[in-house]
């Protein structure tokens, strides 16, 4: 059976020049980067040479580089960091309604410590009122954390005006980009971010690599205490052929990420517009003019979302799934919720993530069988 992977946003296959780059650090060259001597120094320097090449990527200073093992330990470093750094200034956080657990959660459990969390509410296609978002910083507030890119529907936030509007009234301001880097062009000082999150496995390096980006000046205590790994802000031995992959994936997005971008948009597009075309009573989700070059959130009505996804797995097809419905009975997207999406008619919802396997003829195979299974769904449900 043909096998279609569309869910590149949840993970990605590891490119094979990263897997290449990585192997000699799985095997010979297993030295610790903090051991003095030549078996540390050699691994020593890949660790440098990866750091430099993330920096390029993202464009900040190689030494604002901390090595993590995913986003969602960058944003907690960041989220309660922030917090124990500031709490004599304040004690409020903005954050959004359609942020990823790993940043609501960690913001929710400092609720318990006395901290005051604000979820700022987004409109129906997912984005954000700058002036009324301006009108929530106050002398409080601590830190402001607002994704890049929605990992459900791939809408942009214009995180350059927050990181303005963030510096102009001197809150920190922290941006999990977990969806962006690797993706779309992203400019950590010219967006004058504080502290960026992002995943390795997101864009063809291994799972279990991440990083944060620290600005220089910013003063941020340890998530993990313990050794000076990382100039002190992330103890641990390093995970050497972890950070060497997320390197060369810098490298290589560096290289080919515009044309990449490009090409994947337009299979994007020939999707959504096949489904739109093809099947009725299809409801395009998120701003679709600022959105992930690979990304379409589309609302299938009067279909269940689990049995939508569980026929295209049976035709051999990987998307991810979110229910939306005004019952309640069915499991629910936080995101969709926030936007108003999974109030009415009952739906389900399916995403749609491209990556660099996708080709012409996976659109063409989803446009064969999505149809039919609709139609079938809708049936069995009437
Ligand atoms: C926007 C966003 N932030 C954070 C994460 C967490 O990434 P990880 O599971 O690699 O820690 C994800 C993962 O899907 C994500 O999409």
């Amino acid at each position: 059976m043909r096998q279609i992977y569309l869910d590149h946003n949840a993970t990605t296959a590891i490119h094979p020049l990263v897997v290449e780059a990585m192997q000699p650090y799985l095997h010979t060259s297993f030295g610790n980067p903090s051991s003095v001597h030549w078996a540390g120094r050699s691994v020593r320097n890949v660790v440098e040479e990866a750091r430099k090449q993330v920096a390029r990527l993202v464009n900040c200073e190689p030494e604002e580089v901390v090595f993590t093992s995913c986003a969602t330990e960058s944003n907690n470093t960041a989220i309660k960091g922030v917090a124990v750094s500031k709490r004599m200034k304040g004690k409020r956080i903005i954050t959004t309604a359609v942020e990823h657990p790993s940043v609501l959660m960690p913001c929710y459990y400092l609720e318990h410590f006395g901290f005051a969390v604000d979820c700022f509410h987004v409109d129906g296609a997912g984005r954000l009122d700058l002036n009324a978002l301006a009108g929530t910083l106050t002398e409080e507030t601590i830190l402001l954390s607002v994704m890049y890119a929605n990992n459900e529907t791939g809408t942009i936030f214009p995180v350059q005006q927050i990181g303005e509007l963030a510096a102009r009234r001197g809150v920190c301001f922290h941006c999990d980009a977990a969806q962006a880097v690797g993706k779309i062009p992203v400019d950590f000082k010219a967006c004058n971010i504080d502290l960026m999150s992002f995943s390795g496995h997101k864009f063809y390096a291994p799972k279990g690599v991440g990083a944060l980006i620290v600005r220089q000046g910013v003063k941020l205590p340890p998530l993990l205490h313990g050794g000076s790994q990382e100039r002190n802000r992330r103890a641990g031995t390093e995970n050497v052929a972890g950070i060497v992959g997320l390197g060369k994936a810098c490298e290589i997005a560096a290289d080919t990420q515009a044309v990449e971008a490009a090409r994947l948009q337009k299979l994007r597009d020939r999707l959504e517009q096949g489904i739109l075309a093809k099947i009725p009573d299809v409801r395009p989700n998120g701003d679709l003019d600022h959105r992930l070059p690979n990304t379409t959130n589309l609302s299938f009505l009067y279909v269940d979302s689990d049995a939508l996804l569980s026929c295209l797995d049976q035709a051999g097809i990987a998307v991810s799934s979110v229910s939306a419905c005004s019952s309640g009975t069915l499991k629910t997207s936080r995101v969709l919720e926030a936007m108003g999406v999974a109030e009415g008619t009952p739906m389900g919802t399916l995403r749609f993530s491209l990556g660099r396997a996708n080709n012409e003829a996976d659109v063409i195979y989803v446009l064969e069988v999505l149809p039919e299974v609709v139609k079938r769904l809708r049936q069995t449900l009437h």
